[in-house]
C-alpha cells in the first residue's frame, strides 16, 4: 500500500496523554518512556489531548495549568522539541473536524462496546456526555491526521486503536477510496512494549495505576518528592511470603514492584528476579524507593527549570502548533475531498 501522504521518509508516530491530573509512573513506564526512545528513527508528533479532559466533568481553572504542566513533562521526560512535534490538541482546529467526518462513518454500536466507555460510564452514573461516548472518534482522529504509522501506547488504549484501523480502513478508504491502491488515510499499528505497558496499583495488584483512583496511595506521580514517593512505598500492599517473583498467580503485588523495581533501577527483568529472590519485602521496599527516586529526580529537576521559563515553553507550544497544522490540514482536506464536499472558493 501506498503512503497516503506521499511524503514521509521516516515513519511517523503519533501519541498523547491527557492533562487530567498529575502523570504518574504508569503513564511514564507505559506511554511517555517509549515515546523517547523513538524520537531518532521516527518523525514523532505528540500532543496533549486536552479535548478529550472534557469527556468527563473537568475544572476549568485548573485546564490550562495542567495542559501546561503536561506538556512541560513530556519535556523533562526528555522528548526533545528539536527533533519532535509538541503541540495541544485543542490548538489544532482539525481534530475537532475530522473527529465529526468519522463520526458520521462510525458505527454506534463500535463505540458502546469500548471497554474504557463502559467503565467510565459506570463511574459517571447518569451523568454521561455524549463527548465520553465519542472519545475514541477524537481520538482516531488525532491519529488518522498524522498518516501516523505507529501509536506506542499502554495495553489499555490498544481497543482504541483498533478502532482507529477500522475506522480508517473499513469506514473511509474501502468506501471512498476511487483506487484501492492510493488509500485516503494510512492504516495505524499499535506499539505496545511488554515492560510497563501495565504497571499496576501500590494498593492492589490486580487494578492498574490510575489518575482516577481516589486513593493518592496507589500511584506515584512523576512530581512526587522523595518523602512521598518513600511513604507510598512502605505503605504499599505486600503479602507474607519472603522473597521476590515474577509471574506467581498468588502475588501479584510481587509481580507489580519487582517489574517496578527492574525498570526503575535500570536492570533486566532476570536480574531484577535473581537479586531480590531471597530478599523480605522489609529489605526490598527501601530498595525500590531508593531506585525511584533516584530514577526521578532528573527528570523532576528538568521540569522545575521549564516550568520556571513559560515563555520558552509556550514557544515550544506554538513552534509544534504550526508544524502540526500543515500536516493535519493536508490530511484533513484529503478527507473532505473524499467525502464530495464543496471546496470553498
Ligand atoms: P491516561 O492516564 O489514561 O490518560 O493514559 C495515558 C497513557 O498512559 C496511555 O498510553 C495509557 O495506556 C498509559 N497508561 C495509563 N495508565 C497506565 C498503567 N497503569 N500502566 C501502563 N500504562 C498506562
Ligand atoms: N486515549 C488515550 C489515553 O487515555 C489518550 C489519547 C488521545 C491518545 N488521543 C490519542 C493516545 C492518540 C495515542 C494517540 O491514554
Amino acid at each position: 500500500m501506498s503512503d497516503p501522504s506521499g511524503s514521509s521518509v521516516r515513519p511517523r508516530v503519533l501519541s498523547g496523554v491527557q492533562p487530567t491530573g498529575a502523570l504518574h509512573l504508569g503513564n511514564w513506564l507505559g506511554a511517555i518512556r517509549n515515546w523517547v526512545a523513538l524520537q531518532d528513527s521516527h518523525e514523532t508528533f505528540f500532543c496533549v489531548v486536552d479535548l478529550h479532559a472534557i469527556t468527563v466533568p473537568h475544572d476549568p481553572r485548573r485546564l490550562a495549568e495542567d495542559t501546561l504542566s503536561t506538556a512541560a513533562l513530556y519535556l523533562a521526560c526528555g522528548i526533545d522539541p528539536q527533533r519532535a512535534t509538541v503541540f495541544v490538541q485543542s490548538h489544532v482546529s482539525a481534530h475537532s473536524e475530522l473527529c465529526w467526518l468519522l463520526n458520521c462513518v462510525t458505527p454506534l454500536n463500535w463505540l458502546e462496546r469500548m471497554i474504557q466507555f463502559k467503565e467510565k460510564a459506570l463511574k459517571q452514573g447518569d451523568n454521561v456526555s455524549a463527548g465520553l461516548l465519542d472519545y475514541p472518534v477524537l481520538m482516531a482522529a488525532d491519529i488518522l491526521l498524522y498518516d501516523a504509522d505507529l501509536v506506542p501506547v499502554g495495553e489499555d488504549q490498544k481497543q482504541h486503536l483498533e478502532l482507529a484501523r477500522d475506522i480508517a480502513q473499513q469506514r473511509i478508504n474501502a468506501r471512498f477510496a476511487p483506487d484501492p491502491e492510493q488509500p485516503i488515510l494510512k492504516v495505524p499499528e499499535p506499539l505496545i512494549l511488554r515492560e510497563g505497558a501495565r504497571v499496576m496499583s501500590l494498593t492492589d495488584g490486580t487494578s492498574k495505576m490510575s489518575k482516577s483512583d481516589p486513593n493518592e496511595g496507589s500511584r506515584i506521580t512523576l512530581l512526587d518528592p522523595p518523602e512521598v514517593i518513600t511513604r507510598k512505598i512502605k505503605r504499599a500492599k505486600t503479602d507474607p511470603v519472603m522473597g521476590l517473583e515474577f509471574s506467581n498467580p498468588e502475588r501479584p503485588e510481587a509481580d507489580n514492584l519487582l517489574g517496578l523495581y527492574a525498570l526503575m533501577a535500570g536492570l533486566s527483568r532476570e536480574q531484577a528476579a535473581t537479586a531480590c529472590a531471597s530478599m523480605g519485602w522489609g529489605a526490598f521496599k527501601p530498595l525500590l524507593a531508593e531506585a525511584t527516586v533516584e530514577a526521578l529526580r532528573p527528570l523532576q529537576r528538568r521540569y522545575a527549570e521549564l516550568r520556571s521559563d513559560p515563555g520558552s515553553l509556550e514557544a515550544v507550544l506554538e513552534e509544534g502548533r504550526e508544524r502540526a497544522v500543515t500536516v493535519a490540514e493536508a490530511t484533513l482536506q484529503r478527507v473532505r475531498s473524499a467525502l464530495g464536499f464543496l471546496a470553498a472558493g
